[in-house]
Order: structure tokens, then sequence, then C-alpha cells
């Protein structure tokens, strides 16, 4: 059983993709607007229905309802408005997302928990503070998103499918976050080698830029990529996949790094994020990858200390 707390665009989106994977047979939609989650499972069950999926989705206002979730996903949230950071986010949705902790540590306290609520990698923290949960079972999805939009981006001069590329984007889910063409490669061939100076750096600089340029062309954040990525997270936990993706975890000396929460490739598999995969840097990648994680800790600082602790 899967649930997903927050039946707004990401949540709802997430839902429906889970659906069409048949990532599970139950998924629950949890939100607090009354009708909301029971009205979009409705909807999801005729197009299941009409698709002979075998799955069915459950709208819900009750926390109860996420009993014997193995994963948990959190889109609660307010979402980026045009020209927003996601760092000015910070307060509300701390308070959001502690409230949500709690109830899923009492009703789903053996479940991995991921989720998307941004400024993310300072929702994961306290997300992480609240439930107490081992590292390993607190994921900070955006990874895979920053990370096959650059896939995405520099297809587009290479000619080859995102699919045959393997990126490395590392540190924060912003605009300090540190995309790294020169180690993401295909089949081993870096991406520095394929692409002019002027489309490397319009590569990054699209990475980077990727949820804003969404947010102000529609007026609202992305939801058709965090639903993609969920998926794949989402099976690759349920089947044991072993599966290499980029997720924001605990850092614990890994990259020489203690105690943030930044974007690396890790394994996931049935225990969640079981391993992290440390990505050689050089003296000069190192500093910008410290960069990103300074960012990261600056944007700690919005968030309300009670939140933190
Ligand atoms: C994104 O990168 C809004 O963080 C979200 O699309």
């Amino acid at each position: 059983m899967i649930s997903i707390i927050g039946s707004g665009k990401v949540g709802a989106t997430a839902a429906a993709f889970l659906m069409l994977g048949e990532a599970d047979k139950k998924i629950v939609l949890v939100d607090i607007l009354q009708g909301v989650p029971q009205g979009e499972a409705l909807d999801m069950n005729h197009a299941a229905a009409i698709l002979g999926k075998s799955v069915e989705v459950i709208g819900s206002n009750n926390y109860e309802d996420i009993k014997g979730s193995d994963i948990v996903i959190i889109t609660a949230g307010l979402a980026r408005k045009p020209g927003m950071t996601r760092e000015e986010l910070a307060g509300k949705n701390a308070e959001i997302v502690a409230g949500v902790a709690e109830q899923v540590k009492k009703y789903a306290p053996n479940s991995i928990v991921i989720i998307t609520t941004n400024p993310l990698d300072a929702m994961v923290t306290v997300l992480y503070k609240k439930l107490g949960f081992p590292r390993n079972r607190v994921i900070g999805f955006s990874g895979v998103l920053d990370s096959r939009r650059m896939a995405y981006y520099a297809s587009q001069y290479i000619g080859v499918s995102p699919a045959s590329i393997v990126p490395l984007v590392l540190g924060q889910h912003g605009e300090n976050m540190y995309p790294v063409p020169e180690l993401s490669s295909v089949y081993g061939k870096s991406l520095k080698d394929f692409l002019t100076e002027e489309q490397y750096n319009k590569v990054v600089k699209d990475t980077i830029e990727a949820g804003a340029q969404i947010t102000n062309l529609r007026k609202f954040s992305s939801n058709w990529g965090p639903a993609a990525g969920l998926l794949l997270m989402v099976d690759a936990i349920k089947k044991d996949r072993k599966l290499v993706v980029e997720a924001s975890v605990l850092l614990d000396g890994e990259y020489g790094v203690k105690g943030v929460f930044a974007e690396v490739p890790v394994v996931l598999g049935k225990d969640g994020a079981e391993k992290i995969i440390e990505v050689p840097l050089s003296s000069q990648q190192k500093e910008l990858f410290m960069k990103s994680i300074n960012a990261i800790k600056e944007n700690l600082k919005q968030v309300p200390p009670q939140y933190l602790a």
C-alpha cells in the first residue's frame, strides 16, 4: 500500500502515474480538503477501470487510512508561485511538514517516506527530525528530476535518448544546485566531450532554471516530471530493484559532509535509500559541491528552530 499526502497537482498526478504503472494494488490519497481527494480517487478509479488496471485509489481526509503503508509520499505544502523562490516557502511549509510527520509517525511508523515539498532540502530535514526514522527511510525527491532534466537538455544537442545518459547533479534542489556535465556520460564518454562550451553552459543553466521556467510559463509549478520521478522511485523500492537514482539523503561523512541532506546518487531498494554512491570529485568540483552545501545550510536558517529540533 502506498499513501500520498496532499491531493494537489503533484499528489494527484503522482497517484495517477502510480495507478498507470500499477505500483501497488492500493493507493491512498489524503488531504485536509473535504471532497477533493475523494473526487480525485473516484475519477482515477474510473480511469483504472477503462484501462483495466488492478489498482484501487482511495481518497480520504483521515490520516488513519494510511495505516499499513509501506511507502508514504508527502506532497503537502504551498507551491511556488511565479517569481517566488523555493526558500520563501520555508516557514509556512515547515509547519505543514512537521504536522504531517507527526501523523506518519503515528500511523505508518515502518514506512519509507519520500517528500517533494519545497524548499526540498530544508523540508526533508524537518521531516527527518520530526519522524525520527533511520536515514535510509527519509528521502527527499528532486534529484531524479534535476538529473534527468539535465539528461533531457543535453540529449537535445547530442542526439541520443536521454535514457542513454547517466546524469550527475549534486547538492541543493534550488538555485544553487550543482549540475556536473563533465561527470555525466554516454557510455563513459563525458558530456563535456559532446558539447561546445556554449551548449555546456546552456545545459547547466536550463537545468538549474527548469522548475522556475515551468512556473513562469504556466503560473504553477511542475507536476508531470515529479510524478514520473516518484513512480520510478516507488517502483524501485517496491521491487527491490537496487536502481541508482539521485535523491536528497542525509550525508553522514560521504562527500566529506556530515548532517546535511543533499542530492547524491543512491541505491534504491526495499529498505529505501540503501547506499550512497560517492563519485570521486576533483578539488575544484569539491569546492563547487561545498558551495551548494553551504547554500543548503543557509536555507535551513530560514526554518523556525522549533521545526529542526
Ligand atoms: C521543480 O523543480 C518546483 O521544485 C520544483 O520543478
